[in-house]
């Protein structure tokens, strides 16, 4: 176990741009990278960057593959709000990755534990997942593994917490966050060989602490990533405001 390493920069843009470059650094060393996604506001820089460093032939994206950490349930995908849409949007209509190459839990199957071991399944046949970048929850979430879940989860439909679905209400345009997703489970995030967490704005800054210095329980869910041996925290500098032993990266 050691400590996550962690990066503090100035504002959200430079947390995308040091998530950006390991991205490219990845996928230069390792074209057939398997990433595991997010979505919410927190990676909508990131994406930007991403396809414009597609766009300016930086990042070939041709053989990399994909996987989304979540998706709501009983939200077809190419409904607005629902997290393939998301993806489309901001990522996925902009960069050269193949349809068959970027995997999002089916939020509409009808066997829903059918979905969630399969996803499992295609996870492994890729080989597992070089890195995942996550966000976190101001309640501590990751995936949408809130508050309680076990670290030994695997990928399963949970109940959303109330405070996550206001989070969200944004991405609806009728307002109507549903109950219930299907996220990756801790474990499985666990297993990806590498991990980067990103954190930007003052109000991240309380879970940020908790994660970082509180205990690891599953009180916490991000700060499971504490047992991980390849973890790093990127964070800007509102989001790190709260840390005890803070460690300034140069401004970039
Ligand atoms: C979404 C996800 C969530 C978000 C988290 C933060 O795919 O995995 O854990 O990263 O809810 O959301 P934002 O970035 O909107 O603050």
């Amino acid at each position: 176990m050691a400590d996550p390493a962690l990066s503090i920069v100035e504002d959200a843009s430079s947390a995308a741009r040091v998530v950006a470059d390991r991205v490219e650094e990845l996928i230069r060393g390792r074209p057939n990278a398997v990433l595991a996604l997010p979505t919410g506001r927190t990676p909508l820089r990131l994406y930007d960057l991403l396809a414009e460093r597609y766009r300016a032939g930086r990042i070939d994206f041709r053989s990399a593959r994909t996987f989304n950490l979540d998706e709501w349930v009983g939200v077809g995908r190419r409904a607005p709000g629902s997290y393939a849409a998301f993806m489309d949007e901001h990522l996925f209509s902009r960069v050269n990755l193949r349809p068959e190459n970027r995997a999002i839990p089916d939020g509409a199957a009808t066997d829903l534990n059918a979905e969630c071991a399969g996803y499992e399944e295609r996870i492994r046949e890729a080989g597992g997942i070089d890195l995942a970048i996550l966000g976190i929850g101001r309640n501590g979430h990751i995936g949408f593994n809130e508050p309680g879940t076990p670290f030994d989860s695997r990928t399963h439909v949970v109940d959303v917490a109330v405070e996550t679905r206001a989070a969200n209400q944004w991405s609806f345009p009728d307002g109507r966050v549903p109950t219930r997703a299907i996220t990756v489970g801790i474990a499985t995030i666990l297993e990806a060989r590498e991990i980067v967490l990103m954190a930007t704005g003052a109000a991240k800054s309380a879970v940020l602490r908790r994660m970082l210095e509180g205990p690891i329980e599953p009180s916490c869910p991000a700060s499971a990533l504490r047992l991980h041996p390849h973890v790093q925290v990127v964070a800007d500098a509102p989001s790190a405001a709260d840390l005890r032993s803070r460690t300034e990266a140069p401004g970039r």
